[in-house]
């Protein structure tokens, strides 16, 4: 059974606005770790209904055995406000998250701002609007920031902190710390077009997609593949390191021949070729992307296999979903 990591310190309340997929399942994170929360919704009704999916929830995760009892009372605790103001009030983190739409997320943004505490935190839950473009609508925007979790937020364990340029030093530091001691695992990253998850996920399905069109593999097969192969990996290993015990002269060979036949979108990025000029291909060659010791890269491959071997007998119980049937 998961035991979510209690949040002792900042902040003692935290308000959830807009309580749909995402706001919901924060809402039970920030309660199992002992944040008190309040929800609030579009009107009462909408609000009572979420609590009431809210308490579902938790429920089943408890029932699952994924919840102690005890931290799913503490969502069965979580309180309600009928609007913004009433939610806010004594938040000392107020959590945005209603749909992706410029002008609501304009109006919402601008109500937090009039009724929150002047030292609460302010995040949006946003997943491609400019983070600069939301802070214009905050008072006193240093103490306003992206802070971007992924589907579903309860078990998910990286979030995108994302400041914008007025955003306060000091705030992005408590966000990380307090996402830290809530068993997050935060990445500051910059406030770039889908920031840094949404536009990598997306060249990869665009190109998942370009294959299935283009007759290379049905979509259940490219899943396989996706999952089979290189994402086998992902758990344990971003891209940098996967190239760097790959090979970065492999992986500029093989960035030529698809280049030649697809296309700029695979040119060799200027970095990636300056790496293998200077003989840094990789852990063979002691540095890469990152540079390894002699001993860190003997620890990097131990610890890869130990880890695959590992995946490999946790995938036992858990083959391919069978779910959803050919076209
Ligand atoms: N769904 C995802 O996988 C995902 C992942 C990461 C980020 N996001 C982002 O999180 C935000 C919310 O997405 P979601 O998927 O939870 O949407 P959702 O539609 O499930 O939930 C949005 C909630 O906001 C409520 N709402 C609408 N107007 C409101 C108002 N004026 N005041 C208060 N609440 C209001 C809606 O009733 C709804 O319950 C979006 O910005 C989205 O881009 C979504």
């Amino acid at each position: 059974m998961e035991e979510r990591r209690s949040n002792r310190g900042w902040p003692g309340g935290a308000a959830v606005v807009g309580a749909g997929t995402m706001g919901l399942g924060v809402a039970e994170c920030f309660a199992a770790a002992g944040i008190r929360v309040v929800l609030t919704d579009a009107t009462p009704e909408l609000t009572r209904e979420a609590k009431a999916r809210l308490v579902r929830r938790a429920r089943g995760h408890a029932e699952a055995g994924l919840l102690s009892d005890e931290a799913a009372g503490r969502a069965e605790a979580v309180e309600i406000a009928d609007d913004v103001a009433g939610a806010i009030s004594e938040a000392d983190l107020v959590f945005e998250a209603v749909p992706e739409d410029l002008g609501l997320k304009e109006e919402i943004l601008g109500s937090c701002s009039e009724a929150a505490p002047d030292d609460a935190v302010i995040v949006s839950n946003t997943s491609s609007l400019p983070i600069s473009d939301l802070s214009g609508f905050v008072v006193r925007p240093g103490r306003f920031c992206g802070m971007h979790w992924f589907n579903p937020p309860e078990w998910t364990p990286g979030v995108e902190v994302i400041p914008a340029a007025a955003t306060g030093e000091d705030v992005v530091g408590r966000l990380v710390a307090f996402l830290r001691s809530i068993g997050k695992r935060p990445a500051v990253v910059g406030d770039g077009p889908g920031f840094v998850a949404n536009r990598i996920q997306n060249a990869l399905f665009l190109e998942a997609v370009r294959c299935v069109e283009e007759g290379l593999a049905s979509a259940r097969e490219v899943d396989e593949v996706v999952r089979s192969c290189f994402g086998f990996r992902l758990p344990f290993f971003g891209p940098f390191q996967v190239a760097d015990m790959a090979g970065l002269d492999v992986y500029e060979n093989v960035l030529d021949v698809l280049k030649g036949s697809l296309g700029e979108r695979f040119e060799t990025p200027g970095s990636l070729r300056d790496l293998v000029e200077k003989g840094r291909t990789g852990t063979k060659s002691g540095a890469g992307f990152l540079r390894y010791t002699d001993e860190e890269r003997e620890r990097l491959l131990l610890e890869r296999d130990r880890r695959y071997a590992a995946l490999n007998e946790l995938l036992k119980d858990f083959p391919p979903v069978d779910a959803g049937s050919g076209p």
